[in-house]
Formats: structure tokens, C-alpha cells, sequence
């Protein structure tokens, strides 16, 4: 016999789901368009360490961000706040993804540099809180997760429009066992944000001049959602009649990541949230590794940076947590820097972040005693920067390495 009361059960939590849903497609369509840096008196840029590895990795980031802005910040232009309130304990305490006091501080700043946060998952013994990450992303409406992978040597420079609101995020806290037997989960997916993701990317293509946007889908199988990201994208793109735009799906994407004489010719991506998650960590482990990639949390009003990879506390309970890479939130910070107007500064970050890392090597981290600490290797980021030959430097390792790959 089929269970009526859990039916009725079940259409009712699902109303409130939908309630929700449409509530904030209402919010999206009074959005306002983006803030701009410029006519700020000051911009605020908000720290907050997180769990785990966190502190440790984004203060060792900090320092080069202030390097990198104290001229800005002796003028007055840029403040900088450390923000507390977003380790595991507080939120445990408090029962929240982020406490309202530590919310209210994030929503006074700009921009973010954030330590990764840990997410209780089954089985923890944590309370099954959602992710601080995702609950930052929906509550400072970040919609578009923005990844960056290159590694000049094999041709690859891709660009991921991860949408980071919607998808299988948004209510990934929100299914349930309609009975015992039967789990449900829901995947969201509305015109607005789908159209906003979608827009970034081509913006990016075209402003850029890589003329070429890959959207990343499974649309023969998750039809509704993932088709409203096909079709948009289709509308979108008469928009831009110089990008060309492609659909790939997810499975064959995961291939052709690795395929040599396919993937160069990728160059921007646009991907829900739950692919995009998966296909970054792929691409960044090209690059060298989760270590080696930085993320970008980008809104109209409020924009957060943080590492790609998550807290691990085992590095602590193992007492060599001043052992881990700060390169991920490193990179991070370079993300920052193009963000808010200052790409130059931010150019000389990656280059500094490739040399020190990829070509030159002086300092290995082991996560370990065997190598650098996160604040040594920080150090060496910092004296690479202000190497007079920088550019001429890194440009040389560039095209060694170009040669060496074509031989
Ligand atoms: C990421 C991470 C997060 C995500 C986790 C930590 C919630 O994997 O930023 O990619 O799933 O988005
Ligand atoms: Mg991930």
C-alpha cells in the first residue's frame, strides 16, 4: 500500500521549497547591476581565517595581499578587517552555516579573502550544519564561482563560469526521506540565474577575445534544468555573434580534459554548480594540483576568494598545520586583484606564483617538516614579485618550457 500521509507530507515540505524558490526569483529580478570599485571612498576587504589549515593558509595570504596593497592602504583607500566568527565550533554552537553576528561584519565589507571552512558531512561529529562556502555564496548572492586554469606549456587556458547559487547547491540541504525507503533531492535551476552565469561567460569570452564558450551539461538525462541552460545559451549567444558557442556534456567533458589534441581549443566554460565543483578539481589537478588553483566568488554587490580545496584537519591534529600550501589562497589573492581594478598587481602575482612554484622551485612544499612552511613560501612569492627581471624572467621559463613540451 502506498503511503497517502507521507505523500501529503512530502507535497507540503515541497511547497515550502517552491515558495522559496519563487520568492527569490522575485529578489532576482530587482537586482542591481554591478558595483563599481572606482567611485568607492574606500573598499573594505574583509579576512576571516576558517577552520582547520584556514588561519594559517590565509594569513600567510594575507601578507602578500597587504604588500601588494599598502600603498592603498597607508592612503586610506583600502581597509582591511579581520573578521572572526566562521571556525566549525562557533557555527556548531550556534547551529548555524554562518552566525548572524559574523554575517552582519561580512555584509559590511566589499570583498572577501576567506580560509576554507570545514563542511560537516555524514558521519562527522558535527552537527549536519550546511557548508559555510555555500551558505556565503547564497547569502551574499555570488553567482558566479570563477576558476581559472592555465599551464602555457600544453596550450591550456581555460576559464569556469561555475554557476554557484542554483543547481543541485541550492537545496542540497533541503531533500528529504519522503519514507523510510524513499530519499529525495532537488536540483534548481530559474531563468535568471541561469541567464546571469551564462552572460558572464560570454562577457569573459568576448572580452578577452577567446571568442569560444563551452557550455557543460547533461541535458540529455537532467532534462528540465540543465535544458534551460542549453537553451539560454542558445538565446544568449545571438548577443555575441562573434563568440561561437558549443554544448558538451559532462561525462565526455571529464575526457577530453585529458584528451592532448582536444583540449586546448577549450577556452571558457559555463557549468551548473554540482558539475562545475567536479570538473574544476579535474582541471586544477592538471595544473598541479587543488594546491595550485583559486577560486573566485563573484556578485553584483559582494565578491569572496578563497582556496579550491578544503580545511584539512588532519594537518592539525598532526601538528603541522604551518607545513601546508598557502599557494591556493596565494592565487586567490591574485583573483582579488584583477577583481578590483588591479590587474597589473595582480599579473605580477601569477607570475611570481608560476615561478616560485612550477619553474624555478627554490622552495618545495612537502605539507610536511621535509619542506617549507606556508609562511617561508609566502616570503619567497613576496621577494620573487619584486625581482627587477620578473616579467623577463618568467617569460623565459615560459618559453623553455613551450620548447621542452614540443620536443
Ligand atoms: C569547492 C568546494 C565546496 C563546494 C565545498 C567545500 C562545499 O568543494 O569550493 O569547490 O562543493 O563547492
Ligand atoms: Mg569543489
Amino acid at each position: 500500500m502506498v503511503d497517502e500521509k507521507a505523500i501529503q507530507v512530502a507535497q507540503e515540505k515541497f511547497g515550502a521549497l517552491v515558495r522559496r524558490q519563487l520568492e527569490r526569483v522575485e529578489k532576482l529580478k530587482a537586482e542591481e547591476g554591478p558595483i563599481d570599485y572606482s567611485k568607492l571612498d574606500k573598499l573594505i576587504i574583509g579576512v576571516c581565517g576558517g577552520d582547520g589549515i584556514g588561519p594559517y593558509i590565509c594569513a600567510s595570504a594575507q601578507k602578500v595581499m597587504e604588500f601588494l596593497l599598502a600603498d592603498k592602504i597607508a592612503a586610506g583607500k583600502v581597509e582591511i578587517r579581520q573578521i572572526d566568527g566562521l571556525t566549525i565550533e562557533r557555527r556548531a554552537e550556534v547551529m548555524k552555516a554562518i552566525p548572524d553576528d559574523t554575517l552582519e561584519e561580512l555584509k559590511k565589507c566589499h570583498v572577501i579573502l576567506k580560509g576554507p571552512t570545514t563542511t560537516p558531512a555524514k558521519g562527522d561529529p558535527w552537527p549536519n550544519i550546511e557548508s559555510a562556502n555555500v551558505a556565503m555564496r547564497k547569502e551574499l548572492d555570488l553567482f558566479a564561482n570563477v576558476r581559472p586554469v592555465s599551464v602555457p606549456e600544453l596550450g591550456i587556458d581555460w576559464t569556469f563560469f561555475r554557476e554557484n547559487t542554483e543547481g543541485s547547491y541550492a537545496l542540497g540541504s533541503d531533500g528529504f526521506f519522503v519514507s523510510d525507503d524513499l530519499a529525495m533531492d532537488f536540483c534548481v535551476a530559474t531563468h535568471q540565474g541561469t541567464e546571469r552565469i551564462i552572460r558572464a561567460g560570454f562577457e569573459h569570452a568576448k572580452k578577452t577575445g577567446k571568442n569560444y564558450v563551452s557550455i557543460i551539461v547533461k541535458a540529455n538525462i537532467i532534462k528540465t534544468t540543465d535544458g534551460l541552460f542549453v537553451d539560454l545559451a542558445d538565446r544568449i549567444a545571438k548577443d555575441y555573434p562573434e563568440v561561437k558557442h558549443d554544448v558538451w556534456f559532462v561525462d565526455i567533458t571529464t575526457a577530453k580534459l585529458i584528451d592532448p589534441a582536444r583540449r586546448s581549443d577549450f577556452k571558457v566554460f559555463v557549468l551548473p554548480n554540482l558539475y562545475g565543483d567536479i570538473i574544476t578539481d579535474e582541471a586544477a589537478q592538471i595544473q598541479g594540483g587543488v594546491g595550485t588553483a583559486g577560486s573566485a566568488n563573484i556578485g553584483n554587490r559582494y565578491a569572496m576568494f578563497e582556496a579550491i580545496h578544503g580545511s584539512a584537519p588532519r594537518m592539525v591534529t598532526e601538528g603541522r598545520a604551518q607545513y601546508a600550501d598557502p599557494c591556493s589562497m596565494i592565487k586567490a589573492v591574485a583573483l582579488m586583484m584583477n577583481h578590483i581594478g588591479e590587474s597589473e598587481k595582480g599579473r605580477k602575482l601569477e607570475m611570481a606564483l608560476d615561478i616560485c612554484t612550477q619553474f624555478e622551485k627554490k622552495l618545495v612544499m612537502t605539507g610536511r617538516s621535509t619542506g617549507a612552511t606556508g609562511d617561508e613560501f609566502a616570503q619567497y612569492v613576496l621577494d620573487t614579485i619584486q625581482r627587477p627581471d620578473l616579467e623577463q624572467a618568467w617569460q623565459g621559463y615560459v618559453d623553455a618550457a613551450i620548447a621542452k613540451a614540443k620536443n
